[in-house]
């Protein structure tokens, strides 16, 4: 078969898939690169940082595979490809606790002031004093999108001694019983809000959630609270975050692993800010994970060649026209 990789995957992933296939690397693929390479491949390989359109999923041949190597799906067009006879798959299941450890780095960053003293003692700085920070023991941690990585999230502040709120797109009894034995409250998004000191984002980006977090959410959340994002860049409205960081009342710092513009050359409109920690979209890149998602794919890429893709998907990777609107927290 004819494997498009248009991200970058574990090494060990795309030899193996060498070995066996015809593999074209196209890492970060633009769109008339994609455009030019799927109508010949059976199947493409894909993370963030690409984009397939309706322009390119159009060319697909019918039966062609999109095999999304992570679990966010607002960068292809589902509807699309149902349309197209396309098969959308994803590979959500090791993506989630690389993600989950990944909020609390930013979290502890956040609170205590790491990668701002790394910067200042790298200049020769020691301001031991100015660099205090609050503890997260005995705060309260608000989860919005309390699904597969919020859930864990608010499992871990739990641990950590964290009074835990979190919500749901569409509550119901067993979600509550599900996320009670983890140590979460489930409670409404305006509550979540305004009650927590950290307020972490795990939804994914839909129409419905497309600047979710704007000024006037910004202006109701705690004062001296801290923001993470690690779901989508466009959750967050950059701009007004940007406002009410530099108002210092409400939100202290913010730590963001996704921009609502990404890529290499790319520069946040928070950069500027002290009390701000950013990272380049890494909240999934943990060594064992990737490997694992490189090796489903490897699995996954085998089962299509054979004609038994269906007989070896888990519920979690099948993906459907719709999903992306119906589900606030993946
Ligand atoms: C994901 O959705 O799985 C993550 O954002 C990781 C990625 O694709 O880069």
């Amino acid at each position: 078969m004819r494997i498009l990789i248009a991200s970058s995957i574990d090494a060990g992933a795309v030899e193996s898939l060498q070995r066996e296939h015809d593999v074209v690397r196209r890492f970060n693929a633009t769109e008339d690169e994609l455009r030019d390479a799927v109508p010949e491949s059976d199947v493409v390989v894909f993370r963030s940082g690409v984009r397939l359109s309706d322009a390119v999923i159009s060319r697909a041949r019918p039966g062609t595979l999109l095999l999304r190597a992570g679990s966010g799906l607002d960068n292809v067009d589902v509807d699309s490809a149902t349309r197209c006879a396309v098969r959308v798959v994803r590979v959500p299941g090791s993506s989630a606790q690389p993600v989950a450890e990944f909020t609390f780095a930013l979290l502890l960053s956040l609170a205590r002031n790491v990668t701002l003293a790394d910067r200042l003692l790298r200049d020769r700085r020691w301001p031991k004093p100015d660099l205090g920070g609050p503890l997260l023991a005995g705060k309260t941690l608000g989860v919005v999108g309390a699904g597969n990585i919020g859930s864990r999230v608010g499992q871990m502040g739990a641990a950590w001694g964290m009074r835990v709120l979190g919500c749901v797109a569409t509550p119901d009894a067993s979600v509550e019983k599900a996320l009670r034995a983890k140590g979460v409250e489930l409670t409404s998004f305006e509550r979540v809000v305004e009650e927590a000191d950290f307020l972490c984002l795990h939804v994914p980006l839909t129409e419905s959630t497309r600047h979710l977090v704007d000024g006037r959410v910004l202006a109701r959340m705690k004062r001296g609270s801290y923001l993470v994002n690690v779901a989508r860049g466009g959750v967050v409205d950059e701009a007004a975050l940007r406002l009410a960081l530099l108002q210092g009342d409400r939100v202290l710092g913010a730590a963001l692993d996704v921009h609502e513009t990404e890529g290499e050359g790319t520069r946040s409109p928070l950069a500027d800010l002290p009390n701000v920690v950013l990272t380049p979209h890494i909240g999934a890149m943990a060594s064992d994970s990737q490997r694992l998602i490189g090796e489903r794919v490897v699995q996954l890429v085998a089962a299509h060649a054979e004609g038994r893709l269906d007989d070896v998907l888990d519920a979690q990777e099948v993906v459907e026209q719709g999903v992306t609107t119906k589900e606030m927290a993946s």
